[in-house]
């Protein structure tokens, strides 16, 4: 598997905060399955100032490290990007890394208010030739008000990823609730740890996939963790890819609780 949103370099953002933390993580995620995996690290202007240049060498750092411990992991370059102005010169600069050099990159909303002009910025993202994939819609404190606007996103051309934990439970019921509906309902292009550390929030994709493979059937599941990350790393295009099948499709007994709960409500 391949996993497309990973905060595994030390020391540089709220992820892993030694190098031993790192090689933890890499050694989690080979065990899980994960051959290649993409190092995202924030860029949040004032709070994480990571830029192209800082995060290649952090990754030829740490790959060196891993050959050294014989730990089978491929890292390849990222970033979780945060929506700013003059995000669009960024990413043709390089200073705002893609991912492995693709139209595709990570683009975090805001988990606690709509950005302005969502839409619109990243229709212009969309149009400058990117493929914005959005991190987490099931985790954000608003998606509940503007699941509309999601689906309106992806008609436009962007992308999807849930995190796999938010499908266990990692990050509460209502997380849990819009994964399953996102992926449920073909609304989710990838599947991605957003691995933070060896604790909660740790690199490990196959529980939640199989939660997805319940839901969706084993093919498009598939497409989840391994064809459609593999069409990005390789800058395939996107509409060759975004379409997504559901095979078997079924609620699942927390997406009834959620309902019954919003009823009785
Ligand atoms: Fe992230």
């Amino acid at each position: 598997m391949i996993d497309l949103h990973c905060h595994i370099l030390p020391g540089i953002d709220d992820g892993a905060k030694t190098l031993g933390d790192s090689l933890a993580m890499a050694r989690i995620a080979v065990a899980d399955g994960i051959h290649t995996l993409a190092c995202t690290p924030h860029i949040y202007p004032g709070m994480c100032m990571n830029d192209g240049t800082g995060i290649a060498h952090a990754i030829s750092t740490l790959q060196a490290e891993l050959d050294r411990h014989g730990i089978a992991l491929k890292l390849v370059m990222g970033a979780d990007v945060h929506l700013v102005p003059g995000l669009i010169d960024g990413l043709r600069s390089g200073r705002v890394p893609t991912l492995n050099g693709s139209g595709y990159f990570l683009l975090e909303p805001s988990h606690t208010t709509p950005p302005p002009r969502l839409e619109a910025s990243v229709l212009a993202l969309i149009q400058a030739g990117y493929t914005p994939i959005i991190t987490h819609p099931e985790r954000l404190s608003w998606v509940e008000s503007h699941y509309p606007v999601f689906l309106r996103l992806i008609e436009h051309g962007a992308w999807m990823q849930v995190t796999a934990g938010s499908l266990t439970g990692v990050f509460g019921k209502r997380a849990r609730y819009w994964g399953e509906r996102l992926i449920g309902e073909g609304h989710t292009h990838l599947l991605a740890t957003d691995a933070h550390s060896t604790g909660r929030r740790l690199p490990r994709l196959s529980e939640g996939l199989e939660v997805a493979r319940r839901l969706v059937g084993s093919t498009e599941a598939n497409r989840l963790v391994n064809e459609r990350p593999a069409a990005v790393l390789k800058n395939l295009p996107p509409q060759d890819f975004g379409s997504i099948e559901k095979e078997t499709g079924r609620p699942s007994a927390l997406s009834s609780w959620f309902f019954r709960r919003r009823a009785a409500a």
